[in-house]
């Protein structure tokens, strides 16, 4: 891998010349770059507000005047599902002095500013505005709320801040079929629950952890338990933005939830930047949802559990107290990564040239966004 430069003459953080770029695949980055503000800035930037990012899930907005503020990549933004019935995604940024305009969820005829009360109609145009023929102003068409992609795969909704980030198909490649390969119809499934969790390191140390199984048998013994997590089995694939693995249960699965279903084998993917795609053995299920970077050192994730619609109660809690397991094992995990990478004495780290290949993938797909 070559020399990359990092300072665009339109971005406005600060150079990033200084900092070394890794030349060989089996390096990590640089470790600075997992604390510092100025790569965070850029990746925002340059990555997650230009890219397809999972935004919630179909049932969120029931009928005609549902919306829901939540955000994608940092930027705010609102669903909403029109009176037509028609899904859309706005900047939650009202263009009178830029308040956010909605919070939370609910059903509204109208999208109202709590600030001075500019009110948007639900495709998104200004229809009122407190004293603006008083003043001589004219509600002009071009002060509606900016509109953002949104497409859908089944029930699961996408927004990217970037009108050209390109088609949804593309981003998300191979993924659908090998979903539905595996005996899943997502149109069919049922939500469960959103999990949610914070976690204390920077995104990437996130990512980076989901790309490899290399940790598992040290510090997952349950998943390992149930999941033949050994080389010749649990294999890697990668292909542009899709980082995929792909795992088989146990011909003897120990202590987990039960692995017999419909569904042969594990699938684990990330979509980059940051959206995961889960499907376990077993009955039909599915777990979806971003990983967000809040600050250098804290990232939010959430995981959207859908599963068949005669999946048995206590299967699915059995699955979701085995996720909840493998979780809360990754969460340490990472936080331990970030507490060592912030020590500043060392440079970077190694990756094993195949148990880690998927990392190197996700550096190079990083660096190729950044340069
Ligand atoms: S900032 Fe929204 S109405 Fe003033
Ligand atoms: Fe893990």
């Amino acid at each position: 891998m070559g020399p990359v430069t990092l300072c665009g003459g339109e971005v406005t953080a600060p150079p990033l010349e200084s900092l070394a770029v890794p030349t060989v695949a089996t390096s990590t980055l640089p470790w600075s770059w997992y604390t510092d503000p100025t790569v965070l800035e850029l990746e925002l930037e340059r990555i997650f507000r230009r890219s397809w990012q999972y935004a919630g899930h179909a049932e969120e907005l029931p009928e005609a005047g549902s919306f829901r503020a939540t955000t994608v990549g940092g930027v705010p933004i609102v669903l909403v599902r029109d009176e037509h019935d028609t899904l859309r995604a706005f900047l939650n940024v009202c263009r009178h002095r830029g308040s956010l305009v909605c919070e939370g969820s609910g059903k509204r005829a109208t999208l109202q500013c709590p600030y001075h009360a500019w009110t948007y109609g639900l495709d998104g145009r200004l229809v009122a505005a407190p004293r603006f023929a008083k003043e001589g102003l004219e509600q002009s068409e071009t002060l509606g709320l900016v509109p953002l992609a949104l497409e859908s795969w089944g029930p699961f909704l996408f927004v990217s801040p970037d009108p050209d980030a390109g088609p949804l198909a593309d981003f998300l490649g191979e993924v659908p079929a090998q979903v539905a390969d595996a005996g899943i119809d997502v149109g069919a499934l049922r939500f469960h629950l959103r999990s949610e969790s914070e976690l204390r390191c920077n995104w990437k140390v996130s990512a980076e952890n989901f790309l490899e199984c290399y940790h598992c048998p040290v510090a997952h013994p349950g998943f390992s338990a149930a999941v033949d997590v050994s080389p010749g089995s649990y294999l890697l694939d990668a292909g542009g933005r899709r980082m995929s693995q792909y795992g088989p249960p146990r011909p003897e699965p120990r202590g987990s939830y039960d692995l017999a279903g419909e569904v042969e084998r594990g699938q684990f993917h990330l979509l980059f930047p940051g959206t995961v795609v889960n499907v376990m053995p077993g009955r039909p299920n599915l777990s979806i949802g971003p990983i967000v970077p809040l600050e250098p050192e804290r990232t939010y994730r959430s995981l959207d559990y859908f599963v068949a619609p005669d999946a048995d109660e206590a299967w699915v809690e059995d699955l979701l107290a085995f996720d909840a397991q493998v979780a809360a094992e990754d969460t340490a995990l990472v936080e331990r990564v970030q507490a060592g990478v912030r020590a500043g004495l060392l440079e970077d780290g190694h990756l094993l040239p195949e148990s880690e290949r998927l990392i190197a993938h996700f550096q190079s797909l990083l660096l190729a966004a950044l340069a």
